[in-house]
C-alpha cells in the first residue's frame, strides 16, 4: 500500500520528529516523511532530519510581510511535495485560520498536557503549581483556535512530589516520542478520523488498568 507522505513542521529541538524519523524507518510503518520544514535556520532538528536523508527547507518567518504571506509559503511547500499529513511538532508560531481551513483535518499536534487542560505554553510549570496528580500529552487535529481541535490519541504519567518543570517534561516527553508516531499511524491506516468534532474512540485491544496516583 503507498505511504502516507508527511510535512514535519518545527521550531527547536525535534525530538518528537526523530520518533517520527525513527518510526518511518520501519518499512512496515504507513507514513513517509516528505519534507521537514523549520522557521527557524539554526534548529536542531534540521540536523536530525538531514543524517536522515530526508529534504529540508527554511522557511523563516521574519522574512515576510505577516502571518498570511508566511503561511501561503508554507502551503506552496506543502503542496510542491505533495503533502498529505502535515505535523507540527515543536513548531512555535500561530497558523491563521486560513490556513488551518485549507489543511483541515489533515494536520496534527502534539502537546504536551492532556487537553483541554493546560493549553498554551509553560505547562509543566502550570501543572505543578495546580497540584493536579496527573498530566501527559496529547496529539489532535489542529482548529484555529490554540491548542483546540479533535483528540486522537492522550498518554498519561503521574506528577510526583519532588518533580521540577525540567524533570516532569522529561516524563511526558518520553510518553509523546510513543504517541506521536501511534496517532500518525491510526491516521495512516484510516483507523482515526474526524467525525462530529471528535475523532471516534477505536479499541485497540492494548488498553491497560487505571492510572492512579498516588497509589497507596
Ligand atoms: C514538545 O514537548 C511538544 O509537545 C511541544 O513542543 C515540544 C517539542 O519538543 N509542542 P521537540 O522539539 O519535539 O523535542
Amino acid at each position: 500500500m503507498a505511504k502516507l507522505t508527511l510535512a514535519v513542521l518545527i521550531s527547536g529541538r525535534g525530538t518528537n520528529l526523530q520518533a517520527l524519523i525513527d518510526a518511518c524507518a520501519d518499512e512496515a510503518y504507513p507514513a513517509e516523511i516528505g519534507i521537514v520544514i523549520s522557521n527557524q535556520a539554526d534548529a536542531e532538528g534540521l540536523e536530525r532530519a538531514r543524517s536522515a536523508g530526508i529534504r529540508t527547507l527554511v522557511i523563516d518567518h521574519s522574512e515576510f510581510e505577516n502571518r498570511e504571506a508566511f503561511d501561503n509559503a508554507v502551503s506552496s511547500a506543502l503542496d510542491t511535495h505533495e503533502v498529505q499529513l502535515v505535523c507540527l511538532a515543536g513548531f512555535m508560531r500561530l497558523l491563521t485560520r486560513g490556513f488551518v481551513d485549507r489543511w483541515r483535518d489533515r494536520i496534527i499536534n502534539i502537546h504536551p498536557s492532556l487537553l483541554p487542560a493546560f493549553k498554551g505554553l509553560h505547562v509543566h510549570e502550570r501543572v505543578i503549581e495546580s497540584g493536579v496528580r496527573i498530566t501527559g500529552c496529547t496529539v489532535h487535529f489542529i482548529r484555529a483556535e490554540m491548542d483546540e481541535g479533535p483528540i486522537i490519541a492522550q498518554g498519561a504519567v503521574p506528577v510526583c512530589a519532588e518533580d521540577t518543570p525540567d524533570s516532569l517534561a522529561a516524563r511526558v516527553l518520553e510518553v509523546e516520542h510513543r504517541l506521536y508516531p501511534l496517532a500518525v499511524r491510526l491516521i495512516a491506516e484510516g483507523k482515526a478520523r474526524v467525525a462530529g468534532e471528535i475523532v471516534p474512540y477505536l479499541d485497540l485491544g492494548e488498553a491497560g488498568g487505571p492510572l492512579i496516583n498516588p497509589n497507596g
